[in-house]
């Protein structure tokens, strides 16, 4: 047992000195040390020898045992010492490099502008509401006093998914669906997406977007509609900003106008931005139909009000003078930074 004693010390020194992480120091530790380690292995046999052998190998087995603890001891604060060490390594900073400065983010053009006209028609008492890009016939073109075969609807040719289903070619729908909700007074505009069947270029795109506004009440008359239409250019281009509006129609507005805003490259005189008309055409507004406003069950004797719906990528590009529609989509960061 003495022999034993004295090859196992050996053992633990030699492969103590191999050690190079704690794992394996704390497998050595139970292996030698534990409950089911070597020394206690030799202790459990001590029954087997005379009562003088007993004292000497139990004091040696004892020594053994406190020589290891100490071994793995001294092993664990040098593997410690060893860890903290490369870990300052590891994480010095060199303060004199050159930082990383974050990216930082900013609204897209379109949702810049859109938050402007939310702002001004928020301080006019109006509501924002949303309806559905997918979109029923009837709200999108019947109710709007555009039966099926009405040639109004040929401009706005979309993605239909069934007969009766379809990808709302213009927000003037949510009219409809505010109207058959709400009772008068009503006011409110509805921003969001719009589809139609065209091909892309500098002015086109089959998906875009609309701002519609809807006001109703008792003696609502078109100077309101004027009036809010021209506050509303001002406050996104500036005092001077002039509006007129040009005859036109709509199925659903009774009188119907275009709204043209001067331009402001030329104050009129006419000019390339322009197409030399010195006018540069914006939306489409006008007074509710009185066919709509009773198809909603609100009596148009009593009631009356406008309409109007902004396209948001015409009011983006003249407030920025961007040229080109497809830059709003591409997502060139080049581009996007300039705002
Ligand atoms: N919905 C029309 C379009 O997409 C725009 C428009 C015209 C909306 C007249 C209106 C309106 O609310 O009264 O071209």
């Amino acid at each position: 047992m003495r022999e034993q004693l004295k090859s196992i010390e050996a053992r633990a020194e030699e492969e103590l000195s191999k050690v190079s992480d704690s794992r394996q120091l704390e497998e050595l530790r139970v292996r030698y040390l534990g409950k089911k380690g070597e020394i206690t292995a030799i202790l459990k046999q001590m029954g087997k020898l005379s009562s003088e052998e007993r004292p000497i190998i139990g004091q040696l087995a004892n020594s053994v045992r406190a020589d290891i603890e100490k071994a793995v001891a001294e092993k664990q604060s040098q593997l410690k010492a060893a860890m903290a060490e490369q870990r300052l390594k590891a994480e010095t900073i060199d303060v004199t490099l050159p930082g990383k400065a974050p990216r930082l983010g900013r609204p897209h053009p379109l949702n810049a502008v859109l938050a402007e006209v939310e702002d001004v028609f928020l301080g006019m008492g109006f509501d924002i509401v949303e309806g559905p890009e997918v979109e029923t016939d009837y709200y999108c073109f019947e109710a709007l006093n555009m039966p099926k075969h009405h040639p109004a609807r040929d401009t706005q040719d979309t993605f239909y998914i069934n007969e009766n289903v379809l990808l709302r070619t213009q927000t003037s729908s949510v009219q409809i669906r505010t109207m058959e909700k709400t009772k008068p007074p009503i006011r409110i505009i509805s921003p969001g997406r719009v589809y139609r069947s065209d091909a892309v270029d500098a002015t086109h795109s089959p998906l875009f977007h609309q701002i519609e506004g809807l006001v109703i009440d008792k003696g609502v008359t078109m100077a309101d509609l004027k009036g809010t239409l021209e506050l509303l250019m001002k406050r996104l281009y500036g005092e001077e900003a002039k509006i007129r509006l040009r005859p036109h129609h709509f199925p659903y507005t009774e009188p119907s106008a275009e709204v043209d805003l001067m331009c402001f490259n030329c104050h009129g005189e006419g000019c390339s931005m322009c197409k030399q008309e010195g006018w540069v055409e914006l939306l489409g507004s006008g007074m509710v139909h009185p066919k709509v406003l009773a198809g909603c069950g609100i009596d148009p004797e009593v009631y009356s009000g406008f309409a109007f719906g902004i396209g948001l990528e015409r009011l983006t590009m003249g407030r920025y003078s961007i040229n080109d529609m497809r830059l709003l989509y591409e997502n060139d960061m080049r581009f996007l930074e300039q705002f």
